[in-house]
């Protein structure tokens, strides 16, 4: 048997904004320690080995940070704080039901085009 492939990936958007800068970012003094909130929990509930957290840096959705996606799902979380992230691991990565209380707008989050429909529509 080979070395298994991760479950999940959790994409966490770590990407920051100097102090003054008007537009919003996902990481601040309030909200820096997250991913490490995040893959200690992974730590503690032992499975870091099969759910793999990976710092990004901005993904578009900084007006609702912080943020994180979840693969394979395409799943965005919205708004996050230690304890959404603690609910999101016990509920969607272990239990298997995404947390729809925590999951971005639609609007903000609209089903994906794909490649090949995005250069027809770029006449390409
Ligand atoms: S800074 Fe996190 S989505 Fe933009």
């Amino acid at each position: 048997m080979g070395v298994p492939q991760p479950a999940f990936y959790i994409f966490k958007c770590e990407q920051s904004s100097p102090p003054g800068m008007p537009k919003p970012s996902c990481v601040n003094p309030q909200t820096q320690d997250l991913f490490q909130h995040l893959a200690q929990t992974l730590m503690q509930k032992g499975i870091i080995g099969t759910v793999q957290p990976i710092r990004t840096s901005c993904m578009n959705r900084c007006n609702v940070g912080p943020i994180m996606l979840v693969e394979p799902g395409h799943v965005m979380y919205a708004g996050l704080t230690k304890e959404k992230i603690t609910q999101i691991i016990e509920r969607h990565i272990i239990g298997g039901e995404i947390v729809q209380e925590y999951v971005i707008s639609s609007e903000l989050w609209d089903e994906a085009i794909s490649p090949e429909a995005m250069m027809k529509q770029m006449g390409r």
